[in-house]
């Protein structure tokens, strides 16, 4: 992991995307609920527990909040097709597939499923189609059509304070995406202990979750999220994605939630 600004580790605050689909075939026997366990406590949970049952969902498939051609002309519909229609879609099919062999994984939240997956840096086979569905979700929300521009009030503010001012956090993103090596993600998040928003690069599927950092914007930074409307132009992609497509109303929403579990107390930058 590289990182922008500060470090901690602090409870994070996502989404659960866990999503019932056709047909949950599969029934199994389970303990009661072990979320909160560690991945051995909750394998021997529910190898000494099984009197309960309960029927298995499958991990669905989420679609993006906006039509797949609704980012043209600054992410095509082609892109949309193959990138979530088949990249995305490939990760979903096969984590299943990897979970119908693993009962003890069944019954998770997907934040759940990457912390336990993850295993302390130790990944089990899972965790890499775990994340990369997750991350996706979470990268679909950060766009919306007519995105760019600046984000509003509390989270600008949080912004200069961290940052200097909005211009010197939008210089350092694109400079962590083009100078980051290889597949992997660019996040801006809220660190909870040090309290204040950081950038953060993470590699292949890793997301900010395993560190408990919260996630406030990300950016796909795999080949395959820019190749068909910029062929290896990373560059184009990234300021492409800040001036026209990052979604501000989606981070200030996260940044709200997260607000929750973050007391950023009053801002210091005062309101214009
Ligand atoms: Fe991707």
């Amino acid at each position: 992991m590289n990182l922008v600004s500060c470090s901690s580790n602090y409870s994070p605050l996502s989404s659960n995307f866990l999503v019932p689909t056709t047909p949950p075939s599969k029934i199994l026997k389970s303990s009661n609920r072990v979320s909160h366990l560690g991945w051995g406590e909750r394998r021997d949970n529910l190898c000494n527990n099984r009197r309960a049952s309960k029927t298995v969902a499958y991990y669905g498939l989420k679609t993006p909040p906006y039509k797949l051609d609704a980012l043209e002309p600054h992410m095509s519909r082609k892109t949309l097709e193959v990138h979530w229609g088949a990249h995305h879609r490939g990760y979903v099919d096969a984590l299943n597939k990897q979970l119908a062999k693993n009962d003890v994984l069944y019954g998770c939240t997907m934040d759940e499923l990457i912390r336990l997956t993850y295993n302390n840096g130790n990944p089990l086979p899972e965790f890499n189609n775990a994340a990369q569905v997750w991350n996706h979700d979470f990268f679909w929300e950060s766009m919306q059509p007519g995105g760019g521009e600046m984000p509003t009030l509390g989270l600008l503010q949080q912004i200069d304070k961290d940052f200097g001012s909005f211009a010197n956090f939008k210089e350092k993103f694109i400079e962590q995406a083009l100078t980051s090596f290889g597949s992997g993600w660019l996040w801006l998040v809220l660190k909870r202990e040090k309290k204040c928003l950081a950038i953060v690069k993470t590699s292949n599927a890793i997301n900010p979750l395993v560190w408990n950092d919260i996630p406030i914007i990300s950016l796909d930074l795999w080949e395959h999220a820019y190749y068909l409307d910029h062929k290896n132009d990373r560059a184009k992609y990234v300021n492409t994605f800040m001036n026209h497509l990052v979604s501000w109303n989606a981070a200030a929403a996260r940044m709200a939630r997260a607000q929750a579990f973050v007391n950023l107390g009053e801002p210091k930058i005062p309101v214009a």
